[in-house]
């Protein structure tokens, strides 16, 4: 037997005994790593006379692709004992009992969701839902925001392709807030009308506090003779049901929304006597601070019009708020992108008992 058969006869029964994945990468390095033995004939083929060359090179070629054939040969198998020990191991009994405690809860933005609803059925609003798949008319367009209106590049739109439209020709898209089920409740149900609509919403945006998909809630009352002040007063009084708080205090401040004339901006002030800061707010200043919550505004005539109604006969106002952001402050998450992991530790650690129903009697928040 020559030398490079005595090689080759050894490196091949080593392998097909190599125990596990670690010897066998180190029989890899062995051969072929860079300073391995089979990798220094190979180097030994440059100095060769072109005769000895013609027959040693094909024979360590073969001897190098039979070793390399070998180790994946032996890695495959390994890898497939490895899968079979482990679905040996990892059997999970289905005819066991339930385990004790049952494992599910209700994530936050659902129990928001039913707190909303609670608190504001209590005033006589209905929960409506409208599709998330939108189109450009009741997005956009029915809420004032024409084609070229400059808030509509603000929104950040997913937009489905030019091909897909609806019969009257406008584009389609995952809807930017829940504002369009303002337009859809006017258009089918028309007036008087005092509603709430949570739901799902798209942005292409995300940081720490800002997802591709997020929660929006909108409100919509219609009806005569509907003005600011009952905006204000619904407001507060949602708010300080939700927060659980008599000492809410709200901020008005004159915005701009194409939905909405006049628009106003809804800031919640947050102090505390011992100077500590509560609910959210900006900055680390102790004491006291405004907090941006929420748009609302009186329902621009135009819009109104757009959806069907009379504005002579017909007015109302409509607020949007983020549901994720009223969870955050309320519970006391400081992540929005935590929401949306699916991390069973933050669903247990957040996760509410599904008979932990917010009922007003109760208190909305009560957590068991
Ligand atoms: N649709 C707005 C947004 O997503 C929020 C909003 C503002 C809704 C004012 C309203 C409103 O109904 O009156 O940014």
């Amino acid at each position: 037997m020559t030398d490079l058969d005595q090689l080759k006869t050894d490196a091949l029964t080593r392998i097909e005994n190599a125990p596990d994945a670690a010897a066998l990468e180190a029989l890899r390095i062995e051969f072929l790593g860079k300073q391995g033995s089979i990798s220094g004939l190979m180097k030994t083929l440059g100095k060769m006379t072109p005769e000895e060359r013609q027959v040693q090179g094909p024979l360590l070629n073969g001897l190098r692709t039979e070793t390399a054939d070998a180790i994946a040969v032996r890695k495959t198998m390994l890898e497939d004992a490895e899968l079979d020990a482990r679905l040996a191991t990892e059997i999970l009994d289905l005819t066991l009992p339930a385990p004790e405690a049952p494992k599910g809860s209700v994530h936050p933005v659902s129990q928001v969701m039913d707190e909303l609803a609670e608190i504001f059925a209590d005033l006589g609003f209905s929960v409506a839902t409208g599709p998330e798949i939108e189109d450009e008319w009741h997005n956009f367009t029915a809420l004032n925001m024409a084609e070229t209106h400059p808030a509509r590049a603000m929104h950040d739109t997913f937009y489905f392709g030019d091909n897909h439209r609806d019969a009257d020709g406008n584009r389609m898209l995952l809807r930017t807030h829940t504002s369009p089920v303002q337009i859809r409740s006017m258009v089918e149900n028309g007036a008087p009308i005092r509603l709430i609509a949570p739901g799902r919403v798209y942005r292409s945006d995300s940081d720490a506090t800002h997802t591709p998909m997020f929660h929006q809630v909108e409100g919509l009352v219609i009806d005569k003779a509907i003005h600011l002040g009952h905006l204000k007063w619904t407001l507060e009084t949602f708010l300080k049901a939700f927060f659980e708080r008599d000492d809410i205090v709200l901020r008005l401040r004159p915005s701009y929304f194409p939905f909405t004339e006049p628009s106003v901006e809804v800031d919640v002030g947050w102090q505390d006597v011992k100077g500590r800061r509560v609910l959210g707010g900006d900055g680390d200043a102790p004491g006291h601070g405004w907090m941006e919550l929420l748009g609302s505004g009186m329902v621009n005539t135009r819009v109104i019009e757009f959806a069907g109604l009379d504005p002579d006969e017909w007015q109302g106002f409509a607020f949007g708020v983020g549901v994720d952001r009223l969870a955050m402050l309320k519970y006391g998450m400081d992540d929005l992108r935590a929401f949306f992991d699916g991390d069973q530790r933050w669903l247990d650690h957040y996760g509410f008992s599904p008979f932990d129903q917010p009922t007003l009697s109760a208190g909305v928040g009560a957590k068991a």
